[in-house]
Formats: structure tokens, C-alpha cells, sequence
């Protein structure tokens, strides 16, 4: 069992986006090029001889590959143990779960969430700290910088080891220990939320639901808490097989690609209640019969009722969102005279105010909600959360959201995403507008007057970090908003997000249609961006 190194010459193209490194298959395929990265990542960390690694993913193609790799290489780096999802699985949550419970030194999730998976699709790698979070800035720099001057990398001469077995086994003088790769967070999900509740709902004869996996990580997941824990019947499970290529599909949770779904839930004899979460089950998307809540109105809902659940009856100590997500937790928290955090995309900027208790409840616009339970947003939590409201309030999900808006107003929401456009164009856009920056300021557009328009910037709360060029926000007087970004997860060309909100309190105007709701504010921002121009396309790719 020899540890060998082997020389290799950077590659200047690993830099880690909004959550982690993610390129096409082909890319990683190239040689050296996945080593390069995990002996990178290696390289940034210090004192981790003898201790503990996590490494799963979400069992897209390359996945097992890249776990044997990983595996060896870590062995040749000398950590001491590393634990590994039976068959190389393991959901984000998941992941983040078993870091924290084994009290491991940190963990390499493999993902690239809801991209397209398969020879042609996409792969990622990310790297997660001994808090169960992605890693924050100051690593994922320090990773980067570690792949520009790269000269070799470690690993052993090895045959593969067996990943489908539960149990121990040796590489080198690592311990490798495959583990069940549902149980440890099963167990969890079981103390946070009040599962005879939520059975005796199911088994009631009264209520009816679906959850989809999109043939991808959560399957195993659904099958152990809804189905044998939860007692819902087979049929009500949908691609629950988790496949390496996701059945062709694009395994994430929204109005547009978990098209199956949605076209069960709005007829006049739908279930009650559905569900679907994403490739590595870090996503959640929540919908009642002819009944659609955006992720925004669901972080606001589980902070309104979260003391209706077992997990969170004390009650929760702040709130963070995501810069571009809507103000709808925002009345929450200020009823509840909690702390709300305005924080950049992507969920590392949540680590340090869970961490330090600042904050339970977090969530994103793109189907992301989570809590202090994980590191990481959590799909099925997300859909165990609503399953014990929807218990215990014994409403349905749209009468639910009704009232919430009754109470609070309504922030009516959408996010248009331009994809794979071109990457000079989507730049000059944000040059442009980021030029015009505090020059709008004062200026009308359809009635309303812009009363900032900056590029966001952060200082984390807790450790003083800036993070700057977060979103180009253009804010109105009345609070409607403009958020234009473009995205760090993309792996073609670039994509662009424009995100428009606008709040309703008039009781007879809660059930507009989104967009009509937002019609105004798409012609404005049209009219600053000069969106058809930059990106050449007429319409955007999705809109949710
Ligand atoms: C997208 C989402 C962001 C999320 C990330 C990882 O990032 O917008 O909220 O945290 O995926 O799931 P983006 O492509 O916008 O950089
Ligand atoms: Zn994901």
C-alpha cells in the first residue's frame, strides 16, 4: 500500500462559486483535474492529521469515482477516519448532519444540487467545516489560491474499496467506516417535529399528498421518514429511485422542472399537500391543491408557526434571508420582536449567525430553507415542517397562506433567470447599471420614485468580514425592489437573476396573479437594464 505523489500543473479554472466548485463531467474528467482540487483543498487546511472526514454526495454520475479518489487521497494526507454514505450517498443536509454529529473535522459533499447530471451533465465539489457548513469565504479564497501554485498531490496505490456494504474497513492507515445513510438524520428529523402528529394526519383518511424526488438523493430519505416512519402509501412517492443521470431530468424543485408534479397539484381533485426536493435534497419546493407558496412565504409561514412544532416550541431567536429574497419574514420578525439579517446569496453567509445564535430560521428565494438544526438548507425538513403545521392547524395549505396575508400583507414575489447567455453581455448590463448606481436616486419610473440604488455589500455581524458586489439593488420609496445578480452556480456562459418584489396590504388585492402584480416593475427594469438588448433574448428562460 504505497503512498505515491504525483506531479501536476494548475489549472487556472477552480475557482469555488456561490457553493463550491461545479463544471461540466468532460471538465473533471480531464487528468489530474479532480485531484487537483481535493489536494487544494487539502492544502488550505491545517491540523486535521488523525481526524475525521465526511465524504458523500448525491449520486450523480462521476460520483462513486471521485469518492474513491477522494478516499485515497485523504488517506495519503493522513486523516484518520473518514465516513462515507453507504453506496456514496449522502443529502446536503444530510452531510452537514453527520459532520456535526460525529464531530468530524470537516466533509467533501459531491454536487452540483439541481444542475442536469450523466456523462454530459454536471458535477461539483464542495468542501464543509467542522460546524456542518459550506466553507466560508476566507477557505474557499485560500482553496483557490492553493490551486494556482499546485505542484503534486498525494494518494495511495490502491485497489477501489467496497461502498455498498455498512462497516469498517482500511485504506492505508486511514479507517474508512461506511455508514447508513438515512438513519443518523431520520433520527433528527424524529426529534425536531412531532411524527405521531403527522402520522395520524396521514393515516386519517382525510388528507392526501405526493413527494417527488426527481430521481435523485432524496428518494432513499422520503422512503425511510414518509413511508415507513410516516405510514404514506408507495403511491404516493414519485421517483423515488435515485438515478445516475436523474432520469434525464433536471432535478429541481420549481414550477418549471418539477413540471409532474405541479400538473397533479392543480386540478379540482388534487392532494392536499405536495412536495419535491432536489438532486443533492438541499431544495424545497411546497404546494397545496391549486396552490403554489413561494419560498419566501414559506420561510415567513414556518417563523409564524414554528412554535406549533415540537423542534422550535420555544420559540426561534432571529431570522436571516438572502439579500434578494422577498420582506416577508422581515413582518414576521418584527412582530415577533426577533433580529431579521439581510445577508449576500448562497448559504455560507448563514454559518456564523446560526453559529452564534443569533439567528433559527433561515431561508433563500431559491427554494432554500433551513434552520440551526443543519449547516445547510434542507429540503425534507422543509416538507416535514409543513406536514406538522398542516397537522396540527388541520387547514389546508392555501387557506393557510390566505391568512398569512390577511395578517401580514402580501409580498408578492418572482425571480426571472436569463441561462446560458452571453457572459460580455450579461456583464456590460451590470456595468451599466451598476454605473448608473446613486444617479437614479430621486428618478420616477411608473409612478414610483427610486430611493436607493447601490451595489450590496456585507460586514458580517459576528467576524467583521466584508463581502462586496453582492446584487445590484435598485429600491424604491414605497419598498418594491429590483435585484439584479448574476449567478456563481452557472456553468454556461452566465446567467442572469432579476428579482422583483412589491408589497400589498389592500385586502381585495392579496390574490393577484404574480406577474400581473408585477407587471410595472418588469417594464422599469427593462427600461434601466435594457435587459432584450444585453441578453438578445426576449423572454427569460424561467421565471418562478
Ligand atoms: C443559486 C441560488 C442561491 C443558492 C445557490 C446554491 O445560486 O440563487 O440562492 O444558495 O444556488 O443552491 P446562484 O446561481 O444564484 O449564484
Ligand atoms: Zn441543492
Amino acid at each position: 500500500m504505497n503512498r505515491i505523489e504525483i506531479s501536476t500543473r494548475p489549472f487556472d479554472d477552480q475557482q469555488p462559486g456561490t457553493s463550491g466548485l461545479r463544471k461540466k463531467v468532460q471538465v473533471f474528467q480531464q487528468p489530474h483535474y479532480l485531484e487537483n482540487f481535493v489536494q487544494s483543498i487539502f492544502n488550505a487546511l491545517q491540523d486535521y492529521r488523525g481526524k475525521v472526514l465526511v465524504v458523500g454526495g448525491d449520486g450523480r454520475y462521476y460520483n462513486r469515482h471521485a469518492i474513491q479518489v477522494i478516499l485515497r487521497m485523504a488517506a495519503a494526507n493522513g486523516f484518520g477516519k473518514a465516513l462515507v454514505g453507504q453506496g456514496g450517498l449522502l443529502s446536503t443536509p444530510a452531510a452537514s448532519h453527520v459532520i456535526r454529529k460525529h464531530a468530524a473535522f470537516g466533509g467533501i459533499i459531491l454536487s452540483a444540487s439541481h444542475n442536469p447530471a450523466g456523462e454530459d451533465g454536471d458535477f461539483g465539489i464542495k468542501y464543509n467545516v467542522d460546524n456542518g457548513g459550506p466553507a466560508p469565504e476566507r477557505i474557499t479564497a485560500a482553496i483557490h489560491a492553493e490551486t494556482l501554485r499546485i505542484s503534486r498531490y498525494l494518494t495511495l496505490e490502491t485497489p477501489d474499496i467496497d461502498l455498498d456494504h455498512v462497516g469498517g474497513q482500511p485504506l492505508g492507515e486511514m479507517q474508512v467506516e461506511v455508514i447508513d445513510a438515512v438513519s443518523d438524520y431520520a433520527e433528527l428529523m424524529q426529534t425536531l417535529f412531532d411524527f405521531d402528529r403527522i402520522h395520524a394526519l396521514i393515516n386519517s383518511g382525510l388528507f392526501s399528498m405526493r413527494f417527488d424526488a426527481m430521481h435523485a438523493i432524496t428518494g432513499p430519505y422520503a422512503v425511510e421518514i414518509l413511508e415507513n416512519r410516516l405510514g404514506v402509501t408507495p403511491d404516493t412517492l414519485l421517483n423515488c429511485a435515485p438515478r445516475e443521470d436523474f432520469g434525464g431530468g433536471h432535478p429541481d424543485p420549481n414550477l418549471v422542472y418539477a413540471r409532474d408534479l405541479v400538473d397533479i397539484m392543480f386540478t379540482s381533485h388534487s392532494p392536499d399537500f405536495g412536495a419535491a426536493s432536489d438532486g443533492d435534497g438541499d431544495r424545497n419546493m411546497i404546494l397545496g391543491r391549486n396552490c403554489f407558496v413561494t419560498p419566501s412565504d414559506s420561510l415567513a409561514i414556518l417563523a409564524a408557526n414554528a412554535h406549533l412544532t415540537p423542534g422550535y416550541r420555544q420559540g426561534i431567536a432571529g431570522i436571516a434571508r438572502s439579500m434578494p429574497t422577498s420582506q416577508a419574514a422581515d413582518r414576521v420578525a418584527e412582530k415577533l420582536g426577533i433580529e431579521l439579517f439581510e445577508t449576500p446569496t448562497g448559504w455560507k453567509f448563514f454559518g456564523n449567525l446560526l453559529d452564534a445564535g443569533r439567528v433559527t430560521l433561515c431561508g433563500e428565494e431559491s427554494f432554500g430553507t433551513g434552520s440551526a438544526h443543519v449547516r445547510e438548507k434542507d429540503g425534507l425538513w422543509a416538507v416535514l415542517f409543513w406536514l406538522n403545521l398542516l397537522a396540527v392547524r388541520r387547514e389546508s395549505v392555501a387557506d393557510i397562506l390566505g391568512s398569512h396575508w390577511q395578517t401580514y400583507g402580501r409580498n408578492y414575489y418572482s425571480r426571472h433567470d436569463y441561462e446560458a447567455v452571453d457572459a460580455d453581455g450579461a456583464g456590460q448590463l451590470m456595468a451599466r447599471v451598476r454605473e448608473l448606481g446613486t444617479s437614479l436616486k430621486g428618478k420616477r419610473y411608473a409612478g414610483r420614485e427610486i430611493a436607493l440604488s447601490d451595489d450590496f455589500a456585507y460586514v458580517d455581524p459576528i467576524d467583521g468580514s466584508i463581502s462586496e458586489h453582492q446584487g445590484l439593488r435598485i429600491i424604491f420609496t414605497d419598498g418594491s425592489r429590483i435585484v439584479l445578480r448574476l449567478s456563481g452556480t452557472g456553468t454556461q456562459g452566465a446567467t442572469l437573476r432579476i428579482y422583483f418584489e412589491r408589497y400589498e396590504a389592500e385586502r381585495e388585492r392579496l390574490h393577484l396573479d404574480a406577474q400581473q402584480a408585477l407587471t410595472d416593475l418588469i417594464g422599469v427594469a427593462e427600461e434601466i437594464a435594457k435587459i432584450r438588448h444585453y441578453t438578445g433574448r426576449d423572454a427569460p428562460t424561467v421565471i418562478t
